[in-house]
C-alpha cells in the first residue's frame, strides 16, 4: 500500500510544478500453519469485511480447500473462491481478466483485500489484477511454492506474459501483507523443492554466508524432507527455517533500495546471466533453477579462474549443488550461447557486463565488466572438463519443466510448434542475434522471449518467435 504526499508550486515563468513522493509500507508475517484458528492474525483483518474473496491455484485448491474454509469459518468469514490454473502458458491477459470478472461479480469494495494463494505464476497474475482493478486494489499473499515464499513474494513485482515475451506487462503493487507459511512445502513436488532451493543458493553465495554455511551442512536433507515438512521432523525444519528467513530478509535488505530496479549493478543477478537464454533453448525448456544453477556454476569456474575463489571453495560449491541434483552443465551451453547470452543480457545492463560472482568468499559479491569473450568461452572449456571428470554430463535430476511449470504437457505442448517462455526473468535478455538456434533449437526466439528487446537488421524490434516486425 503507498500513500502519496505533494506540493505544487507555480514557478514565475508559468510552469506548474508537482513535487511528490510516495511512501510504501506492507508488512511480511512469519504465520505457521497460516490457516490455523489458533492464529486469528489473517482473519483479523477480514473481519470488518466479513467475506473474502480468494483467488487460488487449482492444484493447491483441493488439497487445502477445506483448511482454509474451516479457518474462515471459525471467525464467521464466508468465502467465495475463484480457481484459476496455473503453469506459464495461463500467465496471459485472458487469465487476469477471469480474475477482474471475478472481482466484480464479487462486488469488491477498492479497499477490500483479494487473498491469492498459490505460487508465483497466482501472485504475479492476481497481483496484476489487483495493480489494474479500478486503478489500484488491495491484495494480500500468501505464496505456496519455495519460489514465491523465497523470491516471487518478496518482491512487489506484479505481471504476467503477453505472446511470447516474459512479464512483458506488469506493476509496482504492493500487497498489504505477505504471510510466510512454510509448511505448504508439505505437499509440494520435490522437483519445485529443488528449483526454489536454487534461488537460495544463488543469495547465499554472494549475499550471506552464514546461510551459506547451513546450505552446505543441511542442503540435500533439505531438499529431499521439502524443508522438515515431509518427514515431520523439527530437527530438519529448524536449520530450513534459519536458512528460509535469513535469505528473505537479505533479499529484502538487498532489493528495497531498489524497488524500481533502476540500479544495474544487482547483487541477485548472480545466476541470471546467461540462463535467460540457456532455459528456452532445449527443445522442452529447462525449470529456471537448474538453468540459474549452471549459470551459477560456470560462473564459479569463471571466479577460479580470476583467482577470485580458491579449489576448496569452487569444490564445496560444486558438492553442494550436486548432492541437491541441481544441473551444473548442459549440451546446448556451448560457446555460441555464450556468446549469444553475453551480448544478450548487455542490453539489458545499459551495455555492460555487470558480471555478480562471489568475491573472495561466498557472502560477498564482485561485479566484472571485462571479460573478454576468447576468457569467456576458455572458462566454459575448463567449466565442461572439470564436470565431466566429477559428475558426468551435469544434468540434474527433473530438470525440465513439467505440467504442473507449463499447465499443459510439455511434449504435446511442443509438437504442436509452441514454445514457452522462460519461467522468470529477473534480469533478462535483449539481443539482435545472428543465428538461428542451437542444434536446431531456437536460441533466437529463447533468448527473445525471455524478455528481449531484440532489433532486427532493420531495426525494428521483432517478435523472436513468428519473426514478425513490432513497432517500436
Ligand atoms: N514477482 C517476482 O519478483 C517473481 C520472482 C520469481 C518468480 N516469479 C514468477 O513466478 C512464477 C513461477 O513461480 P513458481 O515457481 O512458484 O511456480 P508456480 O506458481 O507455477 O507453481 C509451480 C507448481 O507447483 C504447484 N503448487 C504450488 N503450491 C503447491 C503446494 N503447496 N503443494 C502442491 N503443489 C503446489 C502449482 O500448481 C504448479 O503446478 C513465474 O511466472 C515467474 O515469472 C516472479
Ligand atoms: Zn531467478
Amino acid at each position: 500500500m503507498s500513500d502519496l504526499t505533494a506540493k505544487v508550486t507555480k514557478e514565475s515563468s508559468g510552469s506548474i510544478v508537482v513535487d511528490g513522493y510516495e511512501a510504501l509500507k506492507y508488512n511480511f508475517h512469519y504465520t505457521s500453519p497460516v490457516f490455523d484458528v489458533n492464529h486469528s492474525k489473517l482473519a483479523d483483518i477480514y473481519e470488518r469485511w466479513q467475506r473474502v474473496l480468494i483467488v487460488i491455484d487449482s492444484i493447491v485448491h483441493p488439497i487445502y480447500k477445506d483448511q482454509v474454509e474451516k479457518y474462515f469459518k471459525h471467525y464467521n468469514v464466508a468465502v467465495t473462491w475463484k480457481v484459476i490454473n496455473g503453469g506459464e502458458i495461463n500467465k496471459t491477459m485472458d487469465t487476469m481478466l477471469d480474475i477482474v470478472d471475478a472481482m466484480d461479480s464479487f462486488g469488491i469494495v477498492r479497499t477490500e483485500p483479494t487473498l491469492v494463494i498459490g505460487g508465483g505464476l497466482v501472485t504475479d497474475v492476481a497481483g496484476y489484477a489487483c495493480a489494474s482493478y479500478r486503478r489500484t486494489s488491495n491484495f494480500i499473499r500468501v505464496p505456496t511454492t519455495l519460489i514465491g515464499l523465497i523470491d516471487a513474494s518478496v518482491s512487489i513485482k506484479v505481471g504476467l506474459n503477453h505472446k511470447k515475451l516474459k512479464n512483458r506487462l506488469g506493476a509496482y503493487h504492493a500487497p498489504l501483507h505477505t504471510f510466510l507459511d512454510f509448511s505448504f512445502l508439505e505437499t509440494l513436488p520435490v522437483g519445485q523443492v529443488r528449483n526454489g532451493f536454487a534461488e537460495l543458493v544463488k543469495i547465499a553465495s554472494v549475499g550471506d554466508k552464514a546461510v551459506w554455511d547451513l546450505l552446505v551442512k543441511h542442503g540435500k536433507e533439505l531438499v529431499e524432507t521439502g524443508f522438515g515438512y515431509k518427514d515431520g521432523r523439527d530437527a530438519t525444519r529448524a536449520p530450513g527455517k534459519e536458512i528460509c528467513h535469513r535469505g528473505i530478509e537479505t533479499m529484502l535488505e538487498l532489493e528495497t533500495p531498489n524497488l524500481h530496479e533502476l540500479g544495474l549493478d544487482r547483487v541477485i543477478a548472480f545466476g541470471h546471466t546467461w540462463s535467460p537464454t540457456l532455459e528456452l533453448t532445449p527443445r522442452i525448456p529447462l525449470r529456471h533453477g537448474h538453468a540459474i544453477t549452471i549459470d551459477m556454476a560456470y560462473s564459479i569456474t569463471l571466479a577460479l579462474s580470476r583467482g577470485l575463489i580458491n579449489e576448496a571453495q569452487r569444490d564445496q560449491w560444486f558438492e553442494l549443488v550436486s548432492s541437491v541434483g541441481l544441473s551444473m552443465d548442459h549440451d546446448l551451453f556451448d560457446e555460441e550461447l555464450i556468446a549469444v547470452a553475453t551480448e544478450a543480457i548487455k542490453k539489458t545492463r545499459d551495455g555492460k557486463q555487470r558480471f555478480a560472482i562471489p568475491d573472495g568468499e561466498f557472502g560477498k559479491c564482485v561485479f566484472l565488466n571485462d571479460v573478454p569473450i576468447e576468457e569467456l568461452q576458455s572458462v566454459l572449456r575448463t567449466h565442461k572438463q572439470f564436470v565431466k571428470e566429477r559428475y558426468g554430463q551435469g544434468v540434474g535430476k527433473e530438470a525440465y519443466v513439467d505440467a504442473g511449470d507449463l499447465g499443459a504437457n510439455p511434449e504435446e505442448y511442443v509438437k504442436n510448434g509452441q514454445k514457452p517462455t522462460a519461467s522468470h526473468e529477473d534480469c533478462c535478455t535483449a539481443s539482435s542475434l545472428k543465428r538461428n538456434g542451437v542444434n536446431g533449437n531456437e536460441t533466437k526466439s529463447a533468448a527473445v522471449s525471455a524478455g528481449a528487446v531484440p532489433v532486427d537488421g532493420t531495426g525494428h524490434l521483432t517478435n523472436g518467435v513468428t519473426g514478425t516486425s513490432i513497432k517500436a
